[in-house]
């Protein structure tokens, strides 16, 4: 039985909460994400085979990858991500060396933390370690958005990867998804603190509804170029978007003004990190998870019971759900001095409604990619 010290690297990669900017990541939109200090390690050695053999600290499985048939593996449970991301940088034109590979993650898993993205980052950038070449988060980020869209099928932004692999510790990245610009944002709350919470919704229907999400984008897009020289739904303010609306209706119309919407408040929500506006910040927070439960309907009732009832806790000056929604996990602004009694607050109201528990984690913002030599 190997363990962790007889492996040469260990690599991570982060998981993400995203403070806001929720699905306009691939509408062009500005996004602010932060790396977490959950995150997916892989201890990894070259083993001189032409084979990637997987194994996991929580997991008995040990599954072996034939570098020659990464296109395989799209149906085999946990091998799919990791064998996905490096048929991707293969593809790339990137050379493979055949190593062993223990992956040991801290991000739970469907939290909406993106654990997703943080195995395929942390592999890529293994497989890249192993074979000596040097590392770019970027292009990294980018396989391993690409290993999500083609290899395990969710028509995914560029967000999640990107935060995992370029995320710095103590800040929110301000990215631009559209120009793949940042800049990064120091992350001083002042007297606040960031809260995490996983709603724990059994199983939810987060892929099929996240591409139906997408394409309702698409079609508002479509039959806005009608009349606006637009490239993406995130060029439009406000203002021009009511000038333009009248061209969609219903669903579409919802969606794309969410869209519109959330990309002002992205605007507004990074001003105010900068000046230190806490209070301006939580209120664009609650308007957030508003838009996301009544014009995109992605929260359904145990999200919006945590976000909600987190809005009603004194110390809590905003609440939204973070990532897919669907399920997973709200971010809340809160007072330091009193997040302890918050969480009694919120986990007893969402268990008498839910009838389950919520979770809380512990963490904090963090790096993205990180490489460290074992021997
Ligand atoms: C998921 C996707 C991201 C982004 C968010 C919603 O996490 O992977 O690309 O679209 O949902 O903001």
């Amino acid at each position: 039985m190997m363990t962790k010290k007889d492996y040469v690297w260990k690599v991570s990669a982060a998981g993400r909460v995203n403070l806001i900017g929720e699905h306009v990541d691939y509408c062009g939109g500005k996004v602010l994400p932060a790396a977490l200090s959950l995150c997916n390690t892989v201890y990894v050695r070259p083993n001189g085979t032409d084979k990637i053999n997987l194994a996991w600290t929580d997991l008995p499985d040990r599954i072996t990858v034939d570098l020659t048939k990464l296109d395989e593996y799209r149906n085999v449970k946990y091998a799919n991500y990791p064998a996905g991301s490096a048929y991707i940088w293969q593809q790339a034109g990137h050379k493979l060396v055949g190593c062993d590979m223990l992956h040991e993650c801290t991000v739970p898993f469907g939290s909406g933390l993106s654990s997703s993205a943080a195995i395929e980052v942390s592999t890529i950038a293994a497989l890249a370690t192993v074979a000596g070449e040097p590392i770019d988060p970027v292009e990294i980020a980018l396989a391993a958005q690409k290993a999500e869209r083609e290899y395990t099928g969710v028509n995914c932004g560029i967000m999640d990867q990107y935060a995992s692999a370029c995320g710095k510790k103590n800040h929110a990245i301000l990215l631009d998804c559209k120009t793949l610009e940042r800049e990064y944002v120091p992350i001083q709350l002042g007297d606040y603190a960031l809260v995490i919470a996983n709603c724990k919704k059994p199983h939810n229907l987060v892929e099929s509804k996240y591409n139906e999400r997408r394409a309702e984008t698409e079609e508002a897009l479509r039959l806005l170029q009608g009349e606006a020289r637009i490239e993406c739904l995130a060029e439009l303010t406000p203002d021009e978007f009511s000038r333009h609306e009248r061209l969609l209706s219903g669903k579409v119309r919802d969606r794309a003004r969410h869209v519109v919407e959330e990309c002002e408040r992205v605007r507004q929500a990074a001003a105010a990190m900068k000046r230190g506006d806490m209070r301006v910040l939580g209120r664009l927070l609650n308007a957030s998870h508003a838009s996301l439960k009544n014009l995109y309907e992605v929260t359904g009732v145990e999200l919006d019971t945590l976000a909600e009832t987190a809005q009603k806790h004194p110390a809590c000056i905003g609440s939204r759900m973070t990532g897919a929604g669907f399920g997973g996990c709200t971010v809340s602004l809160v007072k330091s001095e009193e997040v302890e009694s918050f969480k009694v607050f919120v986990a007893e109201r969402y268990r008498k409604a839910i009838g389950y528990d919520a979770e809380f984690y512990d963490t904090s913002i963090g790096d993205g990619i990180t490489v460290a030599k074992i021997k």
